[in-house]
């Protein structure tokens, strides 16, 4: 296992593997590593030559008022899990390594980054594009590997990749959730177990508000709005429950084929997202 903390030393590091004629995937983290992590990290081992994965809380995904500063961090025990899946690189920057200082330069997707947590995130989707651009050109990867925990940040990633001509395959990974339903999220850490208990109640939603739709399209706006009650009345400050065509994050019309119902919500002061996708 190789750990490198320079921009540099990494960028040298994947282009010679390139030039040995090595395939890499990459599998970008914030770390605090969990079981959702680990599958995309077994994903990738099944693909590629190489398996990289990048540890960075990127700074500019954060908005001022959000939880930059104490995101969950344990680098020990990412390298320990990373070695356990078989992972040969780790790229982990500290902050100021990662973007100099006269940094003026965005990567920005305008359309499907826009709704959903685009909407209240506003410079989230700019600050993940930008990241991952950068990461690419010092992973120099053939694939990288995404959760679709983060559904919207998949399409998003695939949006940039397809329209800017990265010679990367994207591979969309499937959600993974804890046994009694919640999704795997770095994030759960701050629930207190009360609140972890109530925020069952986002995926509950989620799957009645699926099977509604499945059995009737035409009580969609119906079932979201039964959805929103469900998680409110657990305690829950909703922030969206949507659906939306995955191909073009627009509400779904006669020619969509497959759907995301996403949702947000508080639970204290944490937020939490969840998805449902399914052919429409
Ligand atoms: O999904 C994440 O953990 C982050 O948004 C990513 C893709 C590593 C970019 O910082």
């Amino acid at each position: 296992m190789k750990i490198f903390k320079t921009r540099r030393e990494f960028q040298a590091h994947s282009l010679e593997l390139k030039k040995s004629g090595k395939s890499i995937a990459l599998v970008p983290t914030m770390g605090f590593l969990h079981d959702g992590h680990m599958s995309l990290i077994d994903i990738a081992r099944k693909k590629a030559d190489v398996v990289m994965v990048s540890i960075f809380v990127n700074p500019t995904q954060f908005a001022p008022n959000e939880d930059f500063d104490r995101y969950p961090r344990d680098f020990d025990g990412d390298v320990a899990k990373c070695i356990d899946h078989g992972a040969d690189v780790i790229f982990a920057p500290e902050t100021g390594e990662m973007y100099d200082e006269n940094s003026s330069c965005w990567v920005e997707e305008v359309s499907l980054s826009k709704p959903l947590c685009g909407r209240s995130r506003p410079t989230f989707y700019r600050g993940v594009t930008t990241v991952v651009t950068k990461l690419f050109h010092l992973a120099q990867p053939d694939y990288a590997v995404f959760g679709l925990k983060d559904a919207q940040q998949c399409f998003v990633i695939e949006k940039m990749v397809k329209d800017l001509d990265f010679p990367i395959e994207i591979i969309p990974a499937p959600l993974v959730r804890d046994a009694d339903g919640l999704a795997l999220s770095s994030r759960n850490r701050y629930l207190s177990a009360d609140e972890r208990s109530r925020a069952l109640s986002i995926h509950r939603a989620l799957l009645g508000a699926k099977a509604e739709i499945i059995a009737d399209h035409s009580v969609m706006d119906a079932a979201l709005l039964r959805a929103k009650a469900g998680i409110e009345s657990a305690g829950g400050k909703v922030d969206y429950v949507d659906i939306l065509d995955c191909d073009t994050m627009a509400y779904p019309g006669e020619k969509t084929k497959r759907v995301i119902v996403a949702a947000a919500a508080f639970f204290g002061t944490t937020r939490l997202i969840d998805n449902e996708i399914f052919e429409f």
